[in-house]
């Protein structure tokens, strides 16, 4: 069995299931560090902060916040800022993501980052929160977040 994964999940198909959902004790240290990653956005044009952490297979957590550009193109959500982060110093498999930001039922994560969470995190949870009340969440399966996902051709 292979354990880390640095690239995308492999073709032809990938049958590695989802893991049941982590109890809310395992989800609020998540939770609390996308909320204090979120301080760190630079979200001058939509004012929007967004914070996101990652939780790999052996407890390591990585953050990250949205970082906006005048060329709005440019702009990158918190949850790629993690993830690349994530994927570019640790080798371990994805467990969970958090995200947050100040809206009701918290942000849900665009197509964009839908498509990468698909590659490089296909069993992971992703557990959505308003920074308000972090302590009430939703839970999402990646597969569920994307359904008939592009990951091979
Ligand atoms: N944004 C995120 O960082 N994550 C999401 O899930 C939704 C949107 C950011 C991108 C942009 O900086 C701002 O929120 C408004 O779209």
């Amino acid at each position: 069995m292979s354990k880390a994964r640095s690239s995308p999940t492999p073709g032809p198909r990938n049958r590695s299931r989802t893991a049941p959902e982590p109890p809310p004790a395992k989800v609020q240290p998540l939770l609390r560090a996308a909320l204090e990653a979120r301080h760190r956005a630079r979200a001058p044009w939509s004012r929007f902060r967004v914070g996101a952490a990652v939780l790999t297979r052996s407890g390591r957590i990585f953050t990250g916040a949205n970082v906006e550009s005048a060329s709005f193109g440019l702009t990158c959500c918190a949850e790629r800022v993690a993830l690349f982060k994530t994927l570019t110093e640790c080798n371990e498999s994805i467990v969970a993501v958090a995200v947050v930001a100040r809206l009701p039922g918290g942000p849900t994560p665009c197509g964009a980052c839908r498509q990468l969470l698909a590659e490089y995190a296909s069993t992971a949870w992703v557990f959505l929160a308003d920074s308000r009340s972090p302590r009430r969440y939703r839970a999402f399966p990646v597969r569920a977040l994307l359904p008939e996902a592009f990951l091979r051709f």
